[in-house]
């Protein structure tokens, strides 16, 4: 300091005060002011530029002793009330954080993996890391022996008990299913899907689950499923992905999956094609509303409920996102109702039996199938919300993953080939193929390398419940009704105590037995399809279609992603890749 204010000086000409000072001739408060910042008559002065005063000097300068004035060597500063005031307010708003850092820092505890702050627990550490939430749970999740007690805010309510522990999840979603519904936090967390299946708990959740169970599991939407996922590969994927390989261009592979798996669930929900996935890709209003109503629920997750509800009264933010998304997604859900009422209503729409028959066609049409449920408007706007999400997003998140993770593990890619090579007849070997519905399903180690992609990259990556009554969990953790329960489902494909040591590789064979069949892993540890009575209805849908879909590209193209593109998982409801899934596809047969 004291070199660079004797350059200072020396470029002044004005060095004798710093030698009066080294003489201890004067005490360094006398010519510190000089040293930093800029007094109002444009020399050096701490205080003036600080804090803009008008001192006076001893000699009557309106500087401040700083170079000018008479009174330069003795500055003997006259504050005004004002001055002193703002200077005292100054060193109080420096005091109050000092002190609180220091509190905080003193209070705050760590157990070495989360701080807990006080009043705000650990939600700074939340948000801090909510960019990699996944890696971040996984990593918590690991060291604490697979379950971790999150404090929130003492006045937001939030506490929540993260777990892994199979065991715990067992307990939750089978054996003591009755004191964990999905709560009320949920349903109002997840409101804008109104009271369909995925936000209903008890008697209504108990309905609508036989009733789609009924839908799902008979031949008629069976039949459809398949000549709508064969259709789909047919004249929608082949053509599109042909396209691009002649010209050589980038493609989004996961906008594509997001674009075939949209029309497929459009077409096995209302029977109507959006005709989404063609070479033109077309704007989807329908499809980004539900992007954005996924992100504004996701983030409903992780800010105290007083602050959303305070955005959505406000209709700022997240909050006024959602609320113009559901607006769509009503118009276009309302428009689908009503033409197909109509259609019917003309008799534009025989039942097919042959051909298959989509769902909203059941509900208005088949009244034993309806078993006294009430098919009003907002039974069939609910029903088909969470039907679309049900269908597009997880199918087409776990494609996205797997086409990945096969186009990046050759040996991977090499048996799957193998393997599809065996369904089809020597002569037809080297060629062009779609493949059938019924040669996929049977296939092994096609079938293991989409369970080991949806084990590391699970499309519903967080799953929560709140007890009814306070109980105490297998693992010891006590839970109360005011606390919230929440699994990392990405976190558990990387826990070695589930998994093993190679948790983290991309292993097929780990779920292939030793007779060569599928190896049943039980669904508290798998959980990707939900465990329990809560367990997903549209599993044998999801392989069907991501069978179909695999199998057509990896036998007749070459997948590469892109030099230089970085994958890594969104922070979502659905477990997408943040910069989509850019590639270069090249066909294997002419
Ligand atoms: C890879 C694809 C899929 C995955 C990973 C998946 C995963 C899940 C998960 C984790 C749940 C539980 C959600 C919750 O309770 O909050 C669930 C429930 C459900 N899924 Fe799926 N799903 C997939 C595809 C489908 C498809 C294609 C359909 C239908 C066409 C479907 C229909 C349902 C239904 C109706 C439920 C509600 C079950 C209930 O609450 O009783 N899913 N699914």
């Amino acid at each position: 300091m004291a070199v660079r204010w004797w350059r200072v000086q020396a470029e002044r000409g004005d060095t004798g005060r710093w030698w009066l000072w080294k003489k201890k001739k004067i005490s360094v408060a006398r010519w510190w002011p000089t040293v930093a910042g800029q007094c109002k008559e444009g020399y050096g002065c701490w205080w003036c530029s600080r804090q803009v005063v008008t001192m006076e000097t001893e000699g009557g300068s309106a500087g401040c002793g700083g170079y000018g004035g008479v009174g330069r060597w003795l500055p003997r500063r006259v504050e005004t009330k004002e001055v002193r005031r703002s200077r005292c307010r100054g060193y109080y708003e420096i005091l109050i954080a000092f002190t609180s850092f220091i509190l905080l820092s003193f209070f705050g505890t760590t157990n070495g993996l989360v701080r807990n702050w006080p009043f705000v627990g650990m939600l700074p550490s939340l948000l801090l890391n909510i960019g990699q939430i996944h890696e971040k749970c996984a990593d918590v999740l690991g060291k604490s022996g697979g379950t971790f007690l999150l404090k929130g805010p003492c006045f937001a309510n939030m506490d929540m008990l993260g777990t892994v522990d199979p065991a715990n999840i067992h307990y939750i979603m089978s054996s003591n299913f009755s004191n964990f519904p999905k709560g009320p936090r949920f349903l109002r967390i997840f409101d804008f899907l109104g009271d369909g299946i995925f936000n209903s708990d008890a008697d209504s959740w108990r309905n609508q689950r036989k009733l789609t169970r009924l839908l799902i599991t008979h031949q008629r939407f069976h039949q459809f499923l398949v000549n709508t996922s064969q259709d789909k590969v047919e004249k929608g994927l082949v053509p599109l992905l042909d396209h691009v390989s002649k010209l050589g261009l980038v493609v989004d592979l996961q906008d594509l999956f997001q674009r075939l798996t949209f029309d497929t669930t459009c077409m096995l929900v209302t029977g109507y094609d959006p005709g989404c996935l063609s070479v033109e890709l077309p704007d989807v209003p329908f499809s980004k509303a539900m992007d954005a109503a996924e992100e504004a629920v996701f983030s409903r997750h992780v800010v105290p409920v007083s602050i959303w509800k305070l955005q959505k009264w406000l209709g700022i933010g997240q909050e006024k996102r959602l609320s113009k998304a559901c607006e769509t997604l009503d118009q276009i859900i309302a428009k689908f109702i009503s033409t197909k009422k109509h259609e019917l209503s003309v008799g534009n729409e025989p039942m097919k039996e042959e051909e298959g028959v989509d769902l909203l066609t059941s509900y208005l049409s088949d009244d034993e199938v309806m078993d006294g449920l009430k098919c009003d408007y907002k039974f069939l706007r609910d029903t088909i919300l969470s039907f679309m999400i049900a269908g597009r997003d997880t199918t087409s998140s776990a494609l996205t993953w797997f086409l990945w993770l096969v186009s990046t593990h050759p040996i991977v890619e090499a048996k799957i080939r193998e393997e599809l090579k065996t369904t089809i007849p020597k002569k037809a070997a080297n060629k062009r193929r779609v493949f059938s519905v019924e040669e996929v399903s049977r296939l092994v180690y096609l079938h293991s390398a989409l369970c080991e992609s949806l084990r590391l990259y699970p499309p519903v990556p967080f799953q929560h419940k709140e007890p009814c009554q306070p109980d105490i969990l297998p693992s010891g953790h006590r839970v109360d009704s005011k606390m919230k329960i929440m699994f990392s489902l990405y976190a558990m494909g990387r826990m070695n105590f589930i998994w093993g040591d190679d948790c983290s590789e991309f292993k097929p064979e780990r779920w292939i037995s030793e007779g060569g069949t599928i190896k049943h892993e039980p669904s508290y540890k798998f959980l990707a399809f939900n465990a329990g009575p809560r367990t997903c209805l549209g599993k044998e849908v999801a392989f069907t279609q991501m069978k179909a879909v695999a199998a057509a590209i990896i036998h007749n193209y070459d997948v590469r992603v892109v030099e230089g593109h970085h994958v890594s998982p969104n922070v979502s409801i659905i477990l997408y890749m943040k910069h989509g899934l850019k590639v270069k596809v090249t066909r294997r047969w002419s």
